[in-house]
């Protein structure tokens, strides 16, 4: 069974960032729950899992891209802030990390073994993709409608939705952590 300390120890430093309580004790609940529903046993299985399903990860895998497109995104806010004198809206920084931490939670319960080693899409995940699984365990639990759209919109059920800017900063974050793995398969990365 996966706990919430394992949770609290996987995304601790991001965590730490979540200046509201309830809404990082929520972020933490959402991963416990997903994994419960998943049927996910360690934190092993999590670092075991890809990312994706719809291109070759290359190793990379489920917990280190969740961590990168919450730093990305983290980045991708403070780049603007440096640089813009006058910021043109403001970004929420609990909703960003939570958003990020959360916005491929649904994956848990999108994803399962094959029993042959491999992964594949789940019954669940055959009814919804996970950013509407991910968007309704995120509002089950009462976090912000913010951060459901953060979920709910990161992909492409976001295209021309409205979107608070941290959807849209998670979004690209996590594009470019996907597009260039999809780019390898297709032989369209310049690599060397
Ligand atoms: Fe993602």
């Amino acid at each position: 069974m996966i706990s919430k300390s394992d949770i609290e120890e996987l995304f601790g430093p991001y965590l730490s960032m979540i200046k509201d309580e309830n809404i990082r004790e929520g972020t933490v609940k959402a991963w416990v729950i997903g994994c419960e529903r998943g049927n996910w046993q360690s934190v092993d299985e999590l670092k075991a899992m890809p990312f994706t399903l719809l291109t070759d990860c290359k190793g990379v895998n489920f917990i280190e891209h969740t961590l990168a497109v919450t730093e990305g995104a983290l980045q991708l806010a403070k780049a603007q802030e440096k640089h813009y004198a006058n910021m043109p809206y403001g970004i929420d920084y609990d909703r960003l990390i939570a958003g990020g931490i959360l916005h491929d939670v649904g994956k848990l319960m999108e994803f399962e073994k094959d029993g042959q080693g491999g992964y594949r899409k789940s019954h669940a995940g055959k009814c919804a993709r996970h950013p509407i699984s991910g968007a309704i365990l995120a509002d089950e639990i009462g976090l912000p409608e913010e951060i459901v759209n953060v979920i709910g919109c990161h992909a492409k059920e976001g295209d021309g939705r409205p979107q608070v800017i941290e959807t849209v900063l998670v979004h690209q974050a996590d594009f470019a952590t996907f597009n260039p793995l999809v780019m390898i398969t297709k032989g369209n990365l310049i690599n060397e």
